[in-house]
């Protein structure tokens, strides 16, 4: 395997040291952009969790901060969202100034309930409210409030998660402080055995309407195994929301994307996201010394028809061209046929980004009966000498994609699958694809973003080379760059 430093992402937030999970607290103050962290700041282990805090201008440069939530007598400081209450609704700050309110569960063996704590420092300390808890219906699984102002009914809105109950309650509050119950939302879509970090999001639809999202983390017992984020897409009247049915979809395709969190008071108005790239069932083993824990890119999201007019989830990562270095000038042949492959050197530098567009040529007609099964398939692979291979690969007759981790060396576990696919739209021959590969994480966004795959990656050793290959049938390339990103984290 390679070292701590070795696997750690150039452009992906990870800890300096211990152990992170889920991001908190996401949220711009006006100047800058906030994320917090569930935070083992002692160990590279889950536990005597504290929110870890990191700011940036521009959500890829971090600047590590201290840490914001301490694990206190009353529990650790379980994931929850700040707020920017810039009208002081809360009483809390000095007349005539506002600033960032955090919600967040206080876990304790037998009891989790939602605290309050302010911050007059923009976000870099926090003061518990005095008389916290500000809900807590002596439960022991109740946990992750996502807070957010509800501007038609003027008011804030909680979802939280009944987790072994397979709900999500919704809460009102003129002043964060006091909490009334609205609704109850489950269980519905796939229950696993917890739901947890509920998000409920209003998200754009091409074209200029809107749907709410409501986005669910299980664990365990997602259909890949472990943990997965859902979502329903729906109505939200400011009291209830009502999907528009009753099936789930997930965000990702394979199996490295948790507790995805959305920023609030975002400037452009337009929603963010960030997952926890990993997974409940291996994040504690996976190798390292010093840290675990990664998060995913930024991520821009919208909503899009798909062919049976429902609406489904584009996820792409915030603008990366400002992270780019010179592209390589290696071109790849416009037209590939069938057995044919392309090899270059990747580019020296820490993450890499690929963009491309294939088209697969069509399956001949006529073809005998026992030939149905051929494929036509357009491979990417990353290589190394140590014959270590990721892949990604389409195959056009059949409108599926592949992301295969199998044949790295790195990292063994029973839970830690090779291989992950996705369905694209039937009869599709062309694909685009957009890769960020970096050092220990691959995301892949599929046709601007319609399908995304997030995984954690162990080679032992680099990878440094890009093969691409055509094979069962000749391939035309219309698009093709690929380029070297710059550091933005430690
Ligand atoms: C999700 C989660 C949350 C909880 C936190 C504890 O990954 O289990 O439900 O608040 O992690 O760190």
């Amino acid at each position: 395997t390679l070292s701590d430093a070795e696997y750690r992402p150039a452009i992906h937030f990870s800890p300096r040291i211990g152990f992170m999970n889920d991001p908190n607290g996401l949220v711009h103050d006006g100047t800058q952009w906030h994320l917090y962290y569930q935070f083992d700041p002692f160990a590279p282990y889950a536990g005597r969790v504290h929110w870890g805090h990191a700011t940036s201008p521009d959500l890829y440069h971090w600047q590590d901060q201290p840490v914001a939530i301490d694990q206190t007598p009353a529990g650790e400081a379980f994931s929850g969202s700040a707020v920017m209450d810039a009208h002081n609704t809360s009483g809390l700050f000095p007349q005539g100034t506002g600033g960032l309110v955090a919600l967040y569960t206080r876990a304790a063996p037998e009891r989790q309930s939602q605290y309050l704590a302010w911050s007059t420092d923009s976000g870099l300390t926090f003061t518990e409210y005095a008389h916290n808890p500000v809900l807590d219906l002596q439960l022991s699984s109740f946990r992750d409030p996502q807070v957010f102002f509800h501007a038609p009914t003027q008011r804030w809105i909680m979802c939280v998660a009944l987790s072994r109950d397979h709900q999500i309650a919704f809460f009102g509050s003129s002043n964060l402080l006091q909490w009334t119950e609205l609704s109850r939302f489950g269980p519905s879509g796939i229950t696993g055995v917890d739901y947890e970090c509920p998000n409920l999001v209003e998200v754009p639809i091409e074209g200029g309407k809107t749907a709410w999202v409501l986005f669910v983390s299980i664990n365990p017992g997602a259909p890949q195994g472990g943990s997965a984020t859902q979502y329903f897409v729906g109505t939200f009247d400011g009291t209830r929301f009502v999907p528009e049915s009753d099936t789930t979809e997930f965000v990702d395709f394979a199996k490295d994307f948790y507790a995805l969190q959305f920023f609030t008071n975002v400037p452009s108005g337009n929603p963010v996201s960030i997952g926890w790239l990993n997974n409940w069932q291996y994040c504690q083993e996976t190798p390292a010394n010093s840290w675990r824990g990664v998060m995913s890119l930024p991520r821009r999201v919208s909503l899009e028809p798909d062919t049976t007019q429902r609406l489904k989830l584009i996820q792409q990562p915030e603008d990366l061209t400002p992270l780019r270095g010179t592209a390589s000038d290696a071109t790849p042949p416009s037209r590939m046929d069938a057995g044919s492959s392309w090899e270059t050197p990747l580019p020296a530098s820490a993450a890499h980004e690929v963009r491309m567009s294939v088209e697969i040529d069509a399956q001949p007609a006529g073809l005998p009966p026992g030939d149905k099964g051929r494929s036509g398939r357009f491979v990417l692979n990353f290589l190394n000498s140590n014959e270590e291979t990721l892949s990604i690969g389409f195959d056009a007759f059949t409108a599926q994609l592949w992301l295969d981790r199998g044949k790295l060396k790195g990292f063994s576990h029973p839970f830690f699958t090779n291989s992950f696919s996705a369905a694209l739209t039937p009869d599709q021959r062309k694909i685009t694809l957009h890769i960020v590969l970096d050092k220990c994480s691959v995301e892949v966004f599929v046709n601007n973003g319609q399908q995304t795959g997030s995984a954690l990656l162990f080679p032992a050793t680099p990878l440094d080379r890009l093969r691409l290959s055509a094979t069962g049938a000749g391939a035309t390339l219309s698009h093709f760059e690929l380029f070297p990103l710059k550091q933005t984290v430690r």
